[in-house]
């Protein structure tokens, strides 16, 4: 008896300390930390992924088909891998911090239906324009807006930090704004799809927002029409890091042979209720 005890205290005694050696070994050393960067750096470099960062609350350009992300935006940057021999991710991400993302090199590139604009332009390169689009005015079926002067004094929903939200906000807020003075409010939403269920909700009067996700959300709700706004037509391109030559060529190339196949088209089509 005295044995087996003496046995099996040796036993534990040897399981403490290989477990305590083994728990040891995997703690890393603080000097080791600047391995492991270097290590992961070069793992990335190797990485084959070509990273894109989106807003995915914006069809037909990009939305949510279960837990995958979809859309025009997502065929054209898969087509952009596959001409690019890489393997496509995308990530979902508040429209607003796009930019960012690709800035501090989060995102190889992003492409959300994203207007060409000369401020955006300071902050990154952008590819040729492969969609025109138009901000567009959503509004209850029976309300008298058509124009914006029907705006006037009128709550107005956008999506934060679209071309959207600037044009109605300088109209509401600059003196000169068509909407100054008028009464008009401006609120802004994470993204379209939310603003026009307050606009159902009757809580706010009208959303402004591009064109085909306008038609999108008309089309997909009872009770809503869609009108143009303004007269001023955008052109989305594909932005990259400042002075990322190499990457906006691949991005280009690919557009044009896209746009000369006619494949835009067909991928709105597809996406399109
Ligand atoms: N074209 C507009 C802009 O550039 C709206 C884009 C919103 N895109 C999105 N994926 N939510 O500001």
């Amino acid at each position: 008896m005295k044995k087996v005890l003496s046995l099996l205290l040796i036993m534990t005694m040897i399981f403490a300390l290989t477990t305590g050696c083994s728990s040891k070994t995997d703690e890393q050393p603080a000097e080791n930390t600047t391995n492991q960067d270097t290590a992961a750096q070069a793992e990335k470099e190797e990485d084959n992924t070509l990273v894109m960062y989106t807003n995915a609350e914006f069809p037909p350009f990009e939305y949510f088909e279960g837990e995958k992300i979809v859309g025009v935006d997502v065929d054209i940057a898969n087509e952009i891998a596959k001409d690019m021999g890489k393997e496509l991710v995308v990530e979902h991400i508040d429209f607003s911090s796009i930019i960012p993302a690709v800035l501090n090199d989060k995102a190889d590139f992003g492409a959300a239906g994203m207007t060409i604009t000369a401020e955006r332009q300071e902050q990154v390169d952008f590819s040729i324009s492969y969609v025109e689009s138009i901000q567009h005015i959503i509004s209850k079926k029976d309300a008298e807006i058509l124009d914006m002067e029907g705006l006037k004094g009128k709550k107005i929903g956008v999506q934060l930090g679209t071309t959207g939200d600037l044009a109605i906000s300088d109209a509401v807020n600059l003196p000169e704004g068509d909407l100054y003075n008028s009464g008009a409010e401006v609120k802004t939403y994470k993204n379209a799809l939310e603003a026009s269920q307050d606009l159902l909700a009757g809580r706010i009067d009208a959303v402004v927002i591009d064109k085909l996700p306008a038609e999108e959300i008309v089309n997909g709700n009872e009770g809503l029409k869609t009108v143009v706004f303004g007269d001023i037509s955008e052109a989305y391109g594909i932005c990259v890091k400042k002075g990322n030559e190499e990457l906006l060529n691949s991005i280009n190339s690919t557009l044009q042979r896209l746009l000369d196949e006619g494949k835009i088209a067909e991928f709105i089509e597809n996406h399109s209720k």
